[in-house]
């Protein structure tokens, strides 16, 4: 694979369009499954931005970012060999980790679980969605679960999508932005998260930029990402059926569904042991990976209020230390660290519409990091709190991490926060993963 194809083709810096406004479009109305059948796009003026990225999405082969309601997604055409080698060498991925893929209806879905006869025909009229996943589908699509479905041979998606397995892994994504971009192409959209491979997946245009800036030529700016978190990979296709990477949709929620009562987990946090390797390829890798060193404390330590260990800062000499420190549920401002006052708040990221579940404000606190023994200023402390329930804290989690790294921090103290509290085990996921240090 060429690694540096996007690199020569990138000549400039990226684009970055915004997309305003949330009516791009709606489902035609109908019941139960065929509820979500089919996905019309509107005309508003915000699809002009919409009409750009699908043209280009059609014609070339460097990917284009996006925002879903999970995290900002890098897309190309899941059909074209081409198009889909855009988005490996953009993210430096490597090449055995599959990419999911993504439709705006059940309609396209059903379009790729058909195979393609030698003569362009199709085959397989009947409705190919395994009995097992549709009580899923019906509760969680559009949104952040992602089912792995059997893909039939010959397969309408290029190979390099499932990097040579048997399976697909496919998600509606709930974002009316996103769902319009991919009715536009008018092909399903393969598209991992748009961060640079190890890097936190990024929930804000700006992140993109940050890790992609003269990688790709174009990114859609459609706003923060309500969830903050990926999407929950579930495999139905063995039994019993198992999670594969725990994300927005929580293993509770999915043991409501029938067929679903008994789903195991199938991925294994830091420290856990097991007998079989990580069935999502991508579990493997390191991810979600600061510069800086994060330090996690899970819920669960003993003596866990009273904030993050003295004796355990290392510092370097003089006063250039950067101490940052990411706040949940018991942490006061500056998470217990010897310091003077915190000076004004600098706004992080918008808080979200007031309908959303997760209004929470995210800021960076700054103060003077003193020296436990003498009370010397060693440097500065930033402090960022990210909210008391897991929906707050997956929304503001990545962004927290990226903004501390941005301010040149040398070390993260991260306290965690509950697994089994609705998505927490996707949050301690996350951070378990990001962490060289987990006090438990
Ligand atoms: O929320 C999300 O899922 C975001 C947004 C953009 O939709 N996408 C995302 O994609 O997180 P990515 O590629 O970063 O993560 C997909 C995960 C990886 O861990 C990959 O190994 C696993 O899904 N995966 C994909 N196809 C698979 C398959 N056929 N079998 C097993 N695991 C698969
Ligand atoms: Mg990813």
């Amino acid at each position: 694979m060429s690694q540096d194809l996007p690199l020569k083709a990138a000549r400039q810096r990226t684009k970055v369009l915004r997309v305003v406004g949330s009516d791009f479009g709606k489902f035609r109305e109908n019941v139960g499954l065929e509820n979500i059948s089919e996905w019309e796009v509107s005309q508003s003026p915000s699809a002009k931005a919409l009409l750009e990225a699908a043209n280009y999405l059609r014609t070339k082969d460097i990917p284009v970012a996006f925002p879903t309601e999970t995290v900002y997604g890098l897309g190309a055409d899941a059909t074209r060999t081409a198009a889909v080698k855009g988005i490996y060498s953009a993210k430096n991925r490597p090449s055995d980790n599959p990419l999911i893929i993504h439709v705006p209806d059940l309609d396209m879905l059903r379009y790729v679980l058909q195979s393609t006869t030698e003569n362009g025909a199709t085959n397989g009229s009947h409705d190919q969605i395994p009995e097992i996943y549709k009580p899923l589908i019906e509760r969680f699509w559009p949104g952040p679960l992602t089912i792995l479905m059997p893909n039939p041979t010959p397969s309408k998606l290029a190979p390099e999508v499932t990097a040579g397995l048997k399976t697909f892994g496919v998600r509606m994504p709930a974002s009316p932005l996103a769902r319009s971009l991919i009715k536009l192409v008018g092909v399903p959209l393969a598209a991992p998260s748009a961060n640079a491979s190890t890097k936190p997946s990024p929930t804000t245009a700006a992140h993109v930029l940050e890790d992609l800036d003269g990688r790709i030529e174009l990114i859609l700016d459609g706003g923060s990402c309500p969830v903050g978190v990926e999407s929950t990979v579930v495999d139905g296709l063995c039994d019993p059926p198992v999670v594969l990477r725990p994300g927005g949709v929580s293993i509770d929620e999915l043991r409501e569904c029938p067929g679903w009562e008994n789903v195991e987990k199938a991925y294994k946090d830091h420290g856990e042991t097991g007998k079989a390797a990580p069935r999502a390829p991508g579990m493997k890798y390191k991810h979600y990976s600061p510069k800086a060193q994060v330090v996690l404390y899970e819920a669960t330590c003993s003596g866990l209020e009273k904030g993050v260990d003295q004796q355990a800062l290392e510092l370097k000499d003089g006063n250039s230390n950067i101490v940052g420190v990411i706040r949940t549920r018991h942490w006061k401002m500056g998470g217990g660290l010897l310091c003077g006052n915190f000076k004004e708040q600098e706004r992080l990221v918008e808080p979200l519409e007031s309908d959303s579940q997760v209004g929470i404000e995210l800021e960076v606190r700054e103060a003077d990091l003193h020296k436990p023994l003498d009370g010397a200023t060693i440097g500065k402390l930033l402090d960022i709190s990210i909210g008391k329930d897991s929906r707050s804290i997956a929304h503001g989690l990545f962004s927290a991490l990226r903004e501390l790294d941005r301010r040149s921090a040398d070390v993260i103290f991260v306290e965690g926060t509950l697994d089994d509290e609705d998505i927490g085990a996707a949050v301690m996921n996350r951070l378990r993963k990001a962490a060289s240090q987990i006090k438990s």
